[in-house]
């Protein structure tokens, strides 16, 4: 069911992760899956392209809504309110333009290591930015939380699961986070978008399941952009639970038409007929989580993810800082994410993408194991 194609063909994206390498280098970075499309999703796109399908987005459609309500009541143990689904053009986009609402100009948290734009935009959109590093075993640091809330941190963005380390956050730390920001009337801004990607052996707990305090001061920012490989489309969903933050969703400045036409026909199919492929694309990334288990050169470790396609890679013993990617780039033509863009005491790390089939990613752990030998 599951399709990559051949090395030669994937250098011809035009996308992010395999454009602008040079020749031979296998791309590994940002979060891309090089899967073939989930038929339905294909056959959808060509057939809105052969009608001229493309002008603007009217809004909600009722076949988004019902496709999004079930596929997270049957695959996230989420029972969403129909009516509180609002279209934005990207999950980023709604959590600045959250911010903006929310504490303009002043304290937005999120935990390090993180998403690179999260460390790049919120400081130049005018946000003071709080790092909360975690802890070393990846849990969140609730008592460094609790500092910075007691100092004025208005907004806290939380990726659950989480990227890069890939971690599933338990209902518990959930609850100590949700009780914690209710403390100090702090809005939570839960980005989920890695949520259908909970691999098996781990449970996902949206945050407007958590409690009562997460459902009053919470957003979720889901998309099915990074499960089915639709980055490039432009469609995601800001979901809330309550009236107070549905209040909020009411002065952004969004408006439907920003939204791409082919992201919301793409999500529309994905939520409703994409269960097979996802089934299939999650037994594919376990298969590789282990085989990253077992092949990973001497002298790197990791925890393995609880979800998504994302390694977070400690190269401590090999004494690569301040750029082991670097190094596998030019040694074994790997391009990996620079642990340094998710976090800047990530010099030791590199992340990688492991959404390939499991030749490509064979190859990738035979390059980096010949070039840590030489
Ligand atoms: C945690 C997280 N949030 C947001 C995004 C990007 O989502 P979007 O393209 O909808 O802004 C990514 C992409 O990898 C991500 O990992």
């Amino acid at each position: 069911m599951l399709t990559v194609p051949p090395y030669d063909v994937l250098r011809r994206r035009s996308s992010e992760k395999w454009s602008g390498l040079a020749p031979g280098v296998i791309g590994a970075t940002v979060a891309e899956l090089d899967f073939e499309l989930a038929p339905p999703i294909a056959a959808v796109l060509h057939e809105a392209v052969a009608r001229g399908d493309l002008g603007y987005t009217p809004g909600v459609s009722p076949r988004l809504r019902d496709a999004f309500t079930g596929f997270a009541a049957r695959r996230l143990g989420w029972r969403v309110d129909p009516d509180r689904l609002t279209l934005v053009p990207e999950v980023l986009i709604g959590l600045v333009e959250l911010c903006r609402v929310l504490a303009p100009g002043g304290k937005v948290g999120f935990a390090t290591a993180g998403y690179p734009p999260f460390l790049e935009q919120l400081p130049v959109a005018g946000f003071d930015v709080r790092h909360l590093p975690l802890r070393a075993d990846g849990s969140f640091d609730l008592a460094r939380l609790t500092v910075e809330l007691r100092g004025g941190l208005r907004v806290l963005i939380l990726a659950s699961p989480h990227n890069p380390t890939g971690r599933v956050l338990p209902r518990a730390e959930l609850e100590s986070i949700a009780e914690l920001c209710a403390e100090y009337d702090a809005w939570v801004l839960a980005d989920e978008i890695h949520a259908p990607l909970v691999l098996p052996g781990a449970e996902f707990v949206p945050w407007l399941e958590v409690s009562e305090a997460a459902r009053e001061r919470g957003f979720a920012l889901t998309s099915a952009s990074k499960a089915f490989n639709l980055a490039g489309l432009k469609a995601a969903l800001l979901v809330t639970a309550s009236d107070r933050a549905q209040d909020v969703v009411r002065r952004l400045p969004f408006t439907a038409d920003q939204v791409g036409l082919l992201g919301v026909l793409a999500a529309e199919v994905a939520y409703a007929d994409g269960d097979p492929w996802l089934d299939a694309l999650l037994g594919q990334l376990d298969r590789n989580r282990t085989l990253i288990g077992e092949r990973l050169p001497a002298g790197i470790t990791w925890s393995p993810p609880q979800a998504t396609y994302l390694g977070w890679l400690d190269c401590a013993g090999l004494d690569l800082a301040p750029d082991p990617a670097g190094f596998f780039l030019a040694r074994a033509k790997v391009a990996l994410g620079p642990g340094s863009d998710y976090d800047p005491a990530g010099r030791e790390r590199v992340r990688l993408n492991f959404g390939t089939g499991p030749e490509l990613l064979g190859e990738i752990l035979d390059r980096m194991t010949r070039a840590c030998r030489s």
